[in-house]
């Protein structure tokens, strides 16, 4: 049976956090053995919303060694750079014709982006989900994992699949965003916040982060009142969420850790999170540190040369559908 076909991509902006690993990289590599699957750095889409293009090269070999390091197979799976693959670009433009701009005006992460980012009213941030279609439908994916706040964005790829199928005729399968089992990883600081990086160093833990740092911001996270360990997310959703970070770097039952840390007292309980967190990190952090940026520069021209095999027989059939003249 021909394989499901999975493409995601996250903007190279900046060091990667627990949220990214277990909400993202983990089930990235958790599927790649039985999918086609595409991981894209969307250096593209962080145009829209860097204050600052100074590092991106940078930040783009960063984020795709700590992807490596994650788990991320390139024998699997297509690592690749979305700026070296002009066929994006091209289909975006195309995509561009079946929308009308007020629909693009109505996504709420645009008005969101718009207050959160200096590039705001910029054509690019308007256009951003239509370039995020096209890295989709580029590929014909049928499944993206993504966050919950990417909804809105994959609804729009429908849309566009829907309109194209309907002017040319039948071509795109509309995707769908793969959200089952997404765990939750909130701020250290305030339980009813996503774990962001645009949030305070000490409410995110980076991939990145040493022993001690692990240590210091666990140590320093809020917790509920009360002294024992009991997992209750409606009244006690900060030490809940301690919890959930316990089982999810250790594999540990919830109820298995309930009972072991009961009585043991917040201190000695953040202790062995914070452990526990360092212990999934270390393996990764060696990993990452093995790679040289020539290395991950291979990797990645290797990936993208892959994709791009895929993106332009795609879009010659795109093309042709259309019906537009083909000069070859
Ligand atoms: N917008 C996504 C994010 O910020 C990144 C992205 C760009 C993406 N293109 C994509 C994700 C295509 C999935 C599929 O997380």
């Amino acid at each position: 049976m021909k394989k499901e076909i999975v493409l995601s991509g996250m903007r190279p902006t900046g060091e990667l956090h627990l949220g990214n690993y277990f909400g993202a990289l983990k089930r990235w590599a958790g599927i790649q053995s039985d999918h086609e699957c595409y991981w894209m750095v969307a250096d593209l889409h962080s145009l829209t919303t860097l204050e600052s293009t100074a590092d991106i090269e940078k930040k783009t070999i960063e984020m795709t060694a700590l992807w490596l390091a994650a788990g991320l197979d390139p024998k699997k799976s297509s690592v690749f750079l979305q700026s070296a693959i002009p066929e994006h670009g091209e289909l975006a433009s195309i995509f561009a014709t079946l929308l009308p701009v007020s629909m693009l005006e109505l996504n709420p992460t645009y008005k969101e982006m718009t207050e959160a980012h200096p590039r705001s009213g910029s054509f690019g941030l308007l256009n951003y989900p239509v370039l995020q279609a096209a890295d989709i439908l580029l590929y014909k994916a049928t499944r993206v994992p993504v966050g919950r706040d990417q909804e809105p964005h994959i609804e729009i790829t429908r849309e566009i699949a829907r309109r194209f199928n309907n002017r040319f005729g039948e071509f795109f399968a509309e995707p769908h965003a793969l959200f089952e089992k997404i765990p939750k990883i909130y701020s250290l600081k305030d339980p009813t916040k996503k774990m962001s990086k645009s949030h305070s160093p000490d409410s995110y833990i980076g991939l990145l982060d040493d022993a001690d740092t692990v240590r210091e911001k666990i140590m320093g996270a809020v917790t509920d009142s009360g002294n024992e360990i009991v997992y209750d997310p409606e009244s006690k959703p900060a030490l809940a969420h301690l919890i959930e970070l316990l089982h999810l770097a250790s594999g540990q039952a919830v109820e298995a850790i309930e009972k072991e840390y009961k009585s043991a007292g917040y201190a000695n309980f953040k202790k062995a999170v914070a452990e526990s967190i360092s212990g999934l990190l270390s393996p990764i952090q060696e990993r990452f540190r093995s790679y040289k940026p020539a290395d991950v520069k291979g990797v990645l021209a290797e990936g993208t040369a892959k994709a791009r095999t895929v993106a332009q027989k795609n879009l010659g059939d795109i093309k042709e559908k259309i019906g537009l003249l083909n000069l070859k």
